[in-house]
């Protein structure tokens, strides 16, 4: 079985081109442009599975360049879909938890209903939708994951909030954090072994929740990274209105991996996750 990633620089897509190791065949962005078919068809051959981690993932600069979120997330997604149906390849679009509105304040599982509240999420909650409508003879997996960190940090963002809280606290910076938004962060190493089980295990087509489990804010995600770590950190709650972003962000996305449970499989706690990336990272955890 050979695997092409798009992406396979990315956070993720760096840990899933390392996940399957010779299996994979890596596309960076210099190798394939999602918004154009032309190298769709060009590069996606000779493969049997096609994992797409290809993204614009700035979600508040999504809310002035609509066009390019929906250019990458959602006419890549059906470029994508439309090469993989036309060579009977099986498609794979990483999507994400702001495809919820977050008003559930219980965990989403995989059936339940999208409502986007911001442009990067209804550009990924279109590219869910072509995905699901183009990738005939329904060879598709939607899976969506959420607050992802790694070893690469999110390209289109310049790092991982790990990273960040941890070189703050390094510059002794007053770290104000918000405690009124929460979410499941998630290792991307976790959530790349847990997509190759997926594909090797032939699991049914349709949507997976892959994220670590269990939940908490963002401000509780900083304490305890400065806990692990016996950091000092001057760390100090604030809430989400307090910050002048331009993107509104579902209050509570968390995700429940209820159909990965159903066939046995668990992701690991997101505290476990969280010791392991800092010890690979630093080896300094507690
Ligand atoms: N980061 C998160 O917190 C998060 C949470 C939930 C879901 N997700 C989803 O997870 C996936 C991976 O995200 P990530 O954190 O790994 O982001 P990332 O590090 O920014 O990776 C995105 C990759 O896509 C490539 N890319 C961007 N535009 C492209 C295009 N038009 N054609 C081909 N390649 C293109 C980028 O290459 P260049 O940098 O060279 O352009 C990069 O390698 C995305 O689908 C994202 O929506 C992310």
């Amino acid at each position: 079985m050979k695997v092409a990633i798009i992406g396979a620089n990315g956070q993720l897509g760096s840990d899933l081109a390392n996940a399957f190791g010779e299996k994979a065949l890596p596309l960076s962005h210099a190798e394939i442009e999602v918004k154009d078919i032309n190298s769709c068809i060009k590069a996606l051959k000779n493969v049997d599975v096609v994992i797409n981690c290809a993204a614009y993932v700035k979600v508040d600069d999504s809310e002035d360049h609509p066009e390019e979120a929906f250019m990458v997330n959602a006419i890549g997604a059906r470029n994508v879909a439309l090469v993989c149906n036309e060579k009977q390849m099986k498609n794979i679009y990483i999507s994400t938890d702001f495809v919820f509105d977050g008003n559930m304040n219980k965990p989403y599982q995989e059936d339940d209903n999208p409502n986007p509240i911001n442009t990067y999420g209804l550009s990924k909650y279109a590219g869910e939708i072509l995905t699901r409508n183009l990738s005939l003879p329904k060879k598709y997996y939607i899976i969506r994951s959420s607050s992802l960190y790694g070893e690469k940090g999110a390209r289109g963002k310049g790092g991982n909030f790990v990273d960040w809280m941890i070189e703050k606290a390094n510059n002794n910076e007053v770290i104000k954090v918000v405690d009124d938004i929460v979410m499941s962060p998630t290792y991307t190493k976790d959530a790349a072994e847990m997509v190759k089980t997926i594909i090797e295990k032939e699991l049914p087509y349709g949507i997976y929740h892959v994220s670590n489990q269990g939940y908490c804010s963002w401000f509780d995600f900083a304490k305890k990274i400065f806990d692990f770590l016996d950091i000092d950190a001057k760390l100090f709650p604030i809430k989400s209105d307090e910050l002048d972003r331009k993107a509104r962000r579902p209050k509570f996305s968390t995700l429940e991996s209820k159909k990965l449970n159903s066939f046995g499989l668990r992701m690991r706690n997101w505290e476990d996750a969280l010791k392991d990336y800092l010890r690979e990272r630093s080896g300094g955890v507690k």
